[in-house]
């Protein structure tokens, strides 16, 4: 299970900025960013591939939150007003056994592309897209992929650290 990191806490703080009916995380993790979640939502959902998270976050966090065991948004057809996510983002180097909650596949990248491609399809009109992006990322991928899809971008929040820089990005529709 991925602990609370920077990214984790960078994340969850800029979620503490929002409010709104429903509110769904993308890779859940310990459940640091849901807990926040839970505070301003009246319906809360997480997803994860990794099922010691999300028992982890069963056994700790309140009842009324759902968690579903799928890839990205899969599991859900609801239009959600916010969702966020701090995907796996890092490059995965040759030989390296590949950790799903860190390692964002060759590139580093493509995780993060999935997980956006699958928030849009359960995005509300009006609602937003909270990710954490790594200068350690491909970034002009990412980039390319929002002026593609029209998507709307402004960067919320930044923690520069010694070996990268941490940045909270807003997609919206509009
Ligand atoms: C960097 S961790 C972030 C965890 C937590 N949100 C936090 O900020 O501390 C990424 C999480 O995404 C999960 N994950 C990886 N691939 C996934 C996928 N395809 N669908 C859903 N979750 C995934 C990992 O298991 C891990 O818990």
């Amino acid at each position: 299970m991925y602990l609370p990191s920077e990214d984790s806490f960078l994340l969850a703080n800029a979620v503490k900025g929002y409010t709104g009916k429903s509110a769904l995380e993308i890779g859940v993790g310990s459940g640091v960013v849901l807990q926040i979640l839970h505070e301003n939502f009246q319906i809360v959902a997480g997803t994860d591939i990794d099922f010691v998270s999300l028992r982890y976050c069963k056994e700790n966090l309140s009842n009324d939150i759902m968690l579903a065991c799928c890839d990205a948004a899969s599991a859900f057809r609801h239009k959600f007003d916010l969702i966020v996510t701090n995907p796996p983002y890092l490059p995965l180097e040759d030989n390296e056994r590949k950790d799903s909650a860190i390692h964002g596949n060759s590139n580093g990248i493509e995780t993060t592309l999935n997980f956006v491609k699958s928030a849009i399809s359960v995005l509300a009109d009006n609602g937003k897209i909270l990710i954490i992006i790594s200068s350690l990322s491909n970034y002009t991928k990412i980039d390319e992929f929002l002026v593609q899809m029209k998507l709307r971008r402004r960067t919320i929040g930044k923690r520069k650290l010694f070996f990268e820089i941490l940045m909270t990005l807003e997609i919206s529709f509009t």
